[in-house]
């Protein structure tokens, strides 16, 4: 006895079906898996980070770089040679990012027009309070530049 050769139109009925719940399936599974799953950043709480070696090129050239302390970003930015300062990132007007103007030596958010000094302390513009202070060492590491470690302060 011989079987009947499935029809083409049945065929691609049963693949169009079984992909179609299969990326159901993954669109659902996705993001809950996502969602579960701990994100790589350090969790609040965290004691210290490294921010990079001092003699990192986006120091020398930008001057500062934005780095993660748990959920929260912090400017690190080199003052002088040995000089780095550490401060909350998040402007206290209305929580944009700030960022570094090296030829005016402070820090700057494009959103207002809220300027810091390099302590934090907010001097121009809209921004009701000063930036939060980080503790920065400069932890030696041999046989090259040392690393910059930010904790809080
Ligand atoms: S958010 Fe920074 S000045 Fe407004």
């Amino acid at each position: 006895m011989e079987a009947y050769p499935v029809p083409e139109r049945r065929r691609f009925i049963n693949w169009f079906l079984g992909t179609s719940f299969g990326a159901l399936a993954l669109s659902v599974l996705y993001p809950l898996v996502r969602f579960l799953s701990p994100p790589r950043i350090p969790e609040p709480g965290t004691a210290q980070i490294e921010a990079g070696s001092a003699d990192d090129p986006v120091f020398r050239e930008k001057g500062f770089k934005i780095v993660r302390f748990g959920a929260d970003p912090v400017i690190v930015v080199r003052a002088a040679e040995n000089d780095f300062r550490a401060l909350s990132a998040t402007c206290t007007h209305l929580d944009c990012i700030v960022g570094f103007q090296k030829e005016r030596n402070r820090i700057w958010c494009n959103c207002h027009g809220g300027a810091y000094d390099l302590t934090g302390r907010n001097i121009a513009g809209p921004p009701p309070r000063p930036l939060t202070a980080f503790k920065v060492n400069l932890v030696p590491k041999s046989g090259s530049a040392p690393t910059v470690v930010v904790s809080k302060a």
